[in-house]
């Protein structure tokens, strides 16, 4: 295999695109690491999605249980599972995400939010996006959709780093030591805030997943966890990405920038645009059940599919001048959330939480620069966002 065709290069991570438009080019390959096979076409794309007998979901847990780590809920998680199972779970979580939900959460989150744009803007010269605001709003809004006390946020925040890291991370034995006791205390925290819920039952998530459904079903223990523990993935890490990706790409787009600063309104249309130019959830895996061809191509049984969404959503043939940022593109149907039977049950949330973050820090910016020109990515096939990300910024009202 041409080495090439390796999506975890670091030139390819620095800029996976011009790979991407390759292998759009070519149609289906089979590409490092391990010879997955590389799903790239918009359509093709589509099809593996919808098709979860022949492209199971199953597997997607491996990386999240190493052999040093005894259990992990997280590999039992929704994402990973393929009907009935999921067609089951999810009918028992969907209504917790609705925006019924979401409406009582909209002042919290505008208060976290106005709150570390106040912190954020303390800083004098260059400050870290990530690390000062992007890693925080997600963490603190788990947390208040958990009912957790926004002192547990810095907690949340490690435990769901540990998590996060574990299938990217190379984990010497004192680290192994560290993630099996972090793993441990998170289950031990949401062990303790299932059975507070059980005594006396609020409007949050976990009360709500505690109830049993019109048919009188509940969720089992080991359904809760996992549920519970695939959030931290789910939804942080992700979230943290279409904050600070938005922020790269206007740092890009000087015309753009001014136009979005001056006017919040832009704000759902920018996010749209970021969510297919630059998306935080980049591939996802599959794993084939039977022998079976797609796009002329055979594709064996037990074969892993690497589902690159990021390259979908550049496809030429489905987005013209795909390639370009255009923050007055025509809504389309974008795979930034995914398709078919797993998309994404958080989508509104997140939205939902960039939009108001952005909206929090606009309302006080005149301006922002990058202050290095050099960005390093994750190092990561899944997610897709800076390391750090240096800021210069400039207020509307001088800092006190
Ligand atoms: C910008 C932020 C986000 C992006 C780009 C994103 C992207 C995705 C994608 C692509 C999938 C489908 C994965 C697959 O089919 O293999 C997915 C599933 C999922 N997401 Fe998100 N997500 C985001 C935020 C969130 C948030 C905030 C939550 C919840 C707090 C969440 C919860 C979930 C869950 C539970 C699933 C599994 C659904 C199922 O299997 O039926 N996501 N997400």
């Amino acid at each position: 295999m041409p080495p090439s065709l390796d999506l975890m290069s670091p030139e390819t991570r620095a800029n996976p695109y011009p790979l991407y438009a390759e292998l759009r080019r070519s149609g289906i390959r089979q590409v490092e690491p391990g010879g997955m096979w590389a799903v790239s076409r918009y359509d093709d794309v589509v099809t593996v999605m919808k098709d979860p007998r022949r492209f199971s979901s199953a597997g997607l847990g491996q990386g999240f249980l190493p052999p040093w780590l005894p259990r992990n809920p997280v590999a039992q998680s929704l994402v990973m599972q393929d009907p009935p199972l999921h067609t089951r779970l999810r009918g028992r979580v969907s209504r917790t995400f609705g925006p019924a939900a979401l409406a009582v959460l909209e002042p919290k989150i505008r208060a976290i939010a106005d709150q570390l744009t106040r912190q954020l803007l303390r800083h004098d010269g260059s400050v870290d996006f990530m690390s000062e605001f992007a890693l925080h709003l997600p963490v603190n809004v788990l947390g208040l959709l958990l009912g957790l006390h926004p002192e547990q946020s810095p907690q949340l925040k490690q435990w769901a780093d540990d998590l996060i890291n574990l299938p990217a991370g190379r984990h010497p034995p004192e680290e192994q030591h560290r993630v099996r006791e972090s793993l441990a205390s998170l289950e031990q925290c949401f062990e303790e805030l299932l059975s507070t819920r059980r005594a006396s039952p609020g409007d949050d998530l976990v009360s709500e997943l505690l109830r049993p459904d019109a048919e009188g079903a509940m969720l089992s223990h080991d359904e809760l966890m996992s549920f519970l523990f695939a959030l931290l993935p789910a939804g942080v890490e992700t979230t943290v990405y279409l904050l600070a990706n938005t922020l790269v790409v206007l740092s890009e787009h000087p015309e753009d920038r001014a136009r979005v600063l001056k006017n919040p309104a832009l704000l759902p249309q920018l996010l749209e645009e970021v969510l297919r130019y630059e998306p935080p959830a980049h591939s996802s895996l599959r794993l084939v059940t039977e022998d079976t061809e797609l796009s002329g191509v055979r594709l064996p049984q037990g074969s892993l599919v690497v589902v690159l969404l990021a390259s979908a959503l550049r496809d030429e043939r489905h987005f013209p001048d795909a390639d370009r940022f255009r923050l007055d593109r025509e809504r389309s149907s974008h795979l930034a959330f995914g398709h078919g039977i797993h998309y994404c049950l958080g989508a509104l949330l997140a939205r939902l939480e960039a939009r108001l973050g952005l909206e929090a820090l606009f309302s006080q910016l005149r301006d922002f620069s990058r202050a290095s020109a050099e960005l390093h990515w994750a190092p990561s096939l899944i997610a897709r966002g800076p390391l750090a990300l240096p800021l210069h910024l400039t207020p509307t009202h001088p800092r006190e």
